[in-house]
């Protein structure tokens, strides 16, 4: 399976610590599964994606990461995850993703971050990225705005650090 040179930048970018527990938006075929598989030791990664053919397609090409095939408006995934990402989910741009970022913070561990990346033309990533960074700040994930790449930025959003408690 090839990796898209966005897929290695965006994990690239990933702060990720060899136990960390990373759950991933529209994980597609997997790709992005493997990167983050090769940086974890005791971590675990959950990649989910609404559609069943890709998932289907991801259990077979990484089969010692956990996949299902869920829909982010209804996600029923539970745990305190370290990192939760997305690459190209164009969910969070097309509507306005309150709800789903509410969900998402709810399921970031105690100093852990939710990252949008997204690729798209350089005049359109200084709007959408304020966009996304606003919405994060709502809902009390601290914004941070990067560029990778021409066409390639994303969207942090932290979760403070409480105490050092941790779910594992
Ligand atoms: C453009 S593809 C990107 C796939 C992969 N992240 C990549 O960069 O190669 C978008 C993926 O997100 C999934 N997706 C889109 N909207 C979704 C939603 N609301 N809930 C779950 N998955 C979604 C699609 O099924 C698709 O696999």
């Amino acid at each position: 399976m090839g990796v898209p040179e966005r897929l290695t930048r965006a994990v690239g970018a990933l702060r990720l610590a060899p136990d960390a527990w990373v759950l991933e938006i529209g994980c597609g075929r997997g790709a992005a599964a493997r990167l983050v598989l090769e940086r974890l030791e005791t971590g675990r990664y959950l990649g989910v994606d609404r559609s069943e053919t890709s998932i289907r397609a991801a259990r077979e090409n990484v089969p010692r990461a956990d996949f299902r095939c869920e829909a982010l408006e209804r996600l029923s995934v539970e745990g305190e995850f370290d990192v939760i990402f997305a690459v190209n989910v164009n969910h969070f741009w097309v509507r306005d993703p309150a709800a789903e970022v509410e969900r998402l913070r709810g399921l970031l561990a105690p100093g852990g971050s939710v990252t949008l990346f997204y690729e798209t033309p350089g005049e359109r990533s200084a709007e959408l990225g304020d966009r996304l960074a606003a919405v994060f700040a709502r809902h009390g994930l601290r914004p941070e705005v990067s560029v990778l790449g021409p066409k390639l930025f994303a969207v942090a959003g932290q979760s403070p650090s409480a105490s050092q408690t941790s779910h594992r």
